[in-house]
C-alpha cells in the first residue's frame, strides 16, 4: 500500500461546506490593496497596475502580503476581474485616480470582434501566479481565486469603465437581447473556463464577484445575474466536484434568497445592507454565509467596529460562517483597524 499523504482541511474550506465552528474564520475582500504600505512599495516600482497582474512572482508576493501579516485564513489571488476583457481582446488600462477605461463595445458588431479563442494562454500568467501562491502557503490556509460575473464584466465593457447609473449596459440588454445575450454567453464561457484552470492550478475554493448585480430591476436579474452565474456554476462543479464556490451579487436584497436556491452557490457574500435578522432566517439554513461588515465601520475602527462585528458574529453563531466585509477594505483604512477587527473576531467566543 502506498501512504497517502494528506493535506488538513483549511478551516474556510470546512465553513464553506456547512461546518458551524466559532469563532468563524476569517479574510477580507480586497485584503491586498493601497491601504497596505508593502503593496504600495511594490506597486510603486511596477509600470501599471496590469502589469503586476501578468507578474506572477510580484503578484504572488502581494496576494500573501495579508497572510504574513495578519494571519487570516485564506488568501485571495492578486489580479482583477478586467483580465477577461483584456483576455478577449479588449483594451483595458486603469488610469491614476480614475478607475478602469475599456474601449467600449456598444452592439452585436462589438461583439463579433471578441477574441474568446485564446482566453488561458493569455492568463497563462495569472494560473502561474496561482500555482506559485498555492506553493508558498500553509496547508492550513486557503487560496480563493476569483472571476468577475459576466453581468458586471458586462457593465465594463459596455460602459468602458465604472459608471453611475448602468446607462449603456442595461438599454442595450432592453433594446436588443439577443445580442447582449451573445456578449453575456462569451464571457460565461471564459469565466468558467477560467475558473476550472485556477482550481487546476491550486486555488481551494472561487468567488464570483457581481459587485453590480443590485443595479437590475428583479426580471433582468433573473436573466443576467442568476441565469448566468447558474451555468458558470454547473460547469465549474462538472469538472471540478467538490471545489466550494462562492458568489456575491451585491445589492441583490431579498434576490438574494433567488440567488441561492438557483444558483446553487455553496455560499453566498452579503453586502452591508442586507440586515441580519433576515438574513439568519431567509439565508442561513439554505448555505454557508460571508460577509457582511461595512467598510467604512472598518475605516472608522474603535467601538462601533467592535459592536458592528459582534453583532454579526452574534447572528449568525448558529450557522455556518465566514467573517468578511459587505464589499472591499477601502484605500484610506488604517491597517490597525484590520489589525484590531482580526483580533477581535479571533477572541470572540458565542
Ligand atoms: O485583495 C483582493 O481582493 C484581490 C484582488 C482584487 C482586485 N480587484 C485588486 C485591485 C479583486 C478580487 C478585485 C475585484 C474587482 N475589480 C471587482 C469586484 C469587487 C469590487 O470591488 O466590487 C471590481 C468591480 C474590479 C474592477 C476594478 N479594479 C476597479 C473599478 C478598479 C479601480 C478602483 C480602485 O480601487 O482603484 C480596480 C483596480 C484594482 N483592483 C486595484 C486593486 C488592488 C487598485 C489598482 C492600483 O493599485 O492602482
Amino acid at each position: 500500500m502506498t501512504p497517502t499523504i494528506t493535506r488538513k482541511v483549511p478551516h474556510f474550506i470546512r465553513a464553506l461546506k456547512g461546518d458551524p465552528t466559532k469563532p468563524p474564520p476569517l479574510w477580507y475582500m480586497r485584503q491586498a490593496g493601497r491601504y497596505l504600505p508593502e503593496y504600495r512599495e511594490i506597486r510603486q516600482n511596477a509600470r501599471s497596475f496590469l502589469d503586476l497582474c501578468y507578474s506572477p512572482a510580484l503578484a504572488a508576493r502581494i496576494t500573501l502580503q495579508p497572510i504574513e501579516r495578519f494571519d487570516l485564513d485564506a488568501a485571495i489571488l492578486f489580479s482583477d476581474i478586467l483580465v477577461i476583457p483584456h483576455a478577449l481582446g479588449v483594451s483595458v488600462t486603469f488610469e491614476e485616480g480614475e478607475g478602469p477605461r475599456l474601449t467600449p463595445i456598444r452592439d452585436g458588431q462589438g461583439v463579433m470582434g471578441l477574441k474568446p479563442d485564446h482566453v488561458l494562454e493569455r492568463l497563462a500568467p495569472v494560473l502561474e501566479t496561482v500555482a506559485t501562491c498555492r506553493g508558498q502557503l500553509a496547508g492550513s490556509k486557503a487560496l480563493i481565486g476569483f472571476a468577475g460575473a459576466p453581468w458586471t464584466v458586462a457593465t465594463y465593457m459596455v460602459e468602458g469603465g465604472s459608471s453611475r447609473d448602468f446607462t449603456e449596459a442595461k438599454s442595450w440588454a432592453y433594446r436588443d437581447p439577443e445580442t447582449f445575450s451573445q456578449l453575456i454567453d462569451i464571457i460565461s464561457k471564459s469565466t468558467a473556463d477560467y475558473l476550472v484552470a485556477q482550481i487546476k492550478a491550486g486555488a481551494d475554493a472561487v468567488q464570483i464577484f457581481d459587485s453590480w448585480a443590485g443595479v437590475l430591476p428583479a426580471d433582468q436579474f433573473l436573466r443576467w445575474v442568476i441565469e448566468p452565474t447558474r451555468w458558470i456554476v454547473e460547469r465549474v462543479r462538472a469538472s471540478c466536484p467538490g471545489i466550494p464556490i462562492i458568489g456575491f451579487p451585491r445589492g441583490a436584497g431579498v434576490l438574494y434568497e433567488r440567488y441561492v436556491d438557483e444558483t446553487a452557490v455553496d455560499c453566498v457574500s452579503l453586502d452591508s445592507m442586507v440586515p441580519l435578522d433576515w438574513a439568519a432566517k431567509a439565508l442561513l439554513p439554505r448555505c454557508t454565509l460571508q460577509g457582511n461588515l461595512d467598510p467604512v465601520a472598518l475605516l472608522s475602527g474603535g467601538k462601533a467596529m467592535r459592536d458592528s462585528a459582534d453583532a454579526i458574529l452574534r447572528a449568525f453563531t448558529n450557522g455556518a460562517h465566514v467573517f468578511n466585509l459587505g464589499h472591499g477594505i477601502m484605500q484610506r483604512t488604517p491597517p490597525e483597524h484590520v489589525q484590531e477587527l482580526t483580533n477581535f473576531v479571533r477572541a470572540w467566543r458565542p
